[in-house]
């Protein structure tokens, strides 16, 4: 589902060359789950902006159920990163003048669905991670981790294929990432879909099918 083909990610710093993610290959079957760890600076949010069609590679391909993201056009690939594909970041990232159930509910409302439908949808995801009496507050009135769990719920609203998870309990205490982590990975089972992880947080390496470690721009399987 996910094929990663020696990819490299060069950025340009004035003369300089960085070259930040050097040949990296990786295959990622449907519904499975894969951790990617590494220090801080050692291109996570690199390598993961690339599969979700963010960004495109310096070099090497990436294919993600058959589309070639490092040459669709711009539109292509923003319907890709809207229909088929979940992101959840490390800052939640939700619209501050929108309560959590108009949160989760925008990506399928933008996609086309009927509002009612979309509304119904979040609703019940909302319920799953157990925000069943918050839906009508707005993110300034949420915890952190109640918003992070949003992001979750918002970030299967669509029924993606993929979802691509940086830092997802980033910024929570222990007991808060637990509760997060645990989310994810049994709503992506639920649901059958394919999830990337990236952290610092090796806690999480020991909850998906693989993990690796990226280091000095080269990924390394555990
Ligand atoms: N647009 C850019 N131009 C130049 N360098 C960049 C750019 N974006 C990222 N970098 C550099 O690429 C490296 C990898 O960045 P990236 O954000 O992927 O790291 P990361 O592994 O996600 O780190 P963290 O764990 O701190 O989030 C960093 O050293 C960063 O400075
Ligand atoms: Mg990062």
């Amino acid at each position: 589902m996910v094929v990663i083909d020696s990819v490299g990610k060069l950025y340009k710093n004035g003369p300089e060359e960085l070259h930040i993610l050097q040949s990296i290959s990786m295959t990622l079957q449907k519904g499975k789950t894969v951790v990617i760890t590494g220090e801080s600076g050692s291109g996570k949010s690199t390598l993961l902006n690339l599969i979700g069609g963010l960004d495109y590679p310096s070099y090497g391909s990436i294919t993600v159920e058959g589309l070639h993201i490092e040459t669709a056009s711009e539109e292509k690939l923003s319907n890709y990163r809207n229909r088929h594909v979940g992101f959840i970041f490390q800052f939640h990232y939700l619209m501050k003048d929108f309560n959590a159930r108009e949160n989760v509910m925008l990506p399928a409302f933008m996609g086309g669905e009927r509002r009612q439908h979309a509304l119904e949808r979040a609703d019940h995801l909302l319920d799953q991670v157990g925000l069943e009496k918050r839906k009508d507050f707005h993110p300034s009135k949420l915890s952190g981790g109640e918003r992070q769990r949003v992001a979750v719920a918002r970030a299967l609203i669509n029924s993606p294929k993929l979802v691509l998870a940086d830092e997802p309990t980033g910024n929570l205490d222990e007991g808060h990432s637990k509760v997060v982590a645990d989310l994810l990975f049994e709503l992506t089972e639920q649901y059958q879909t394919t999830l990337v992880v990236v952290t610092h947080d090796m806690s999480l390496s020991t909850k998906t099918d693989i993990h690796y470690h990226l280091r000095e721009g080269r990924l390394e399987e555990q």
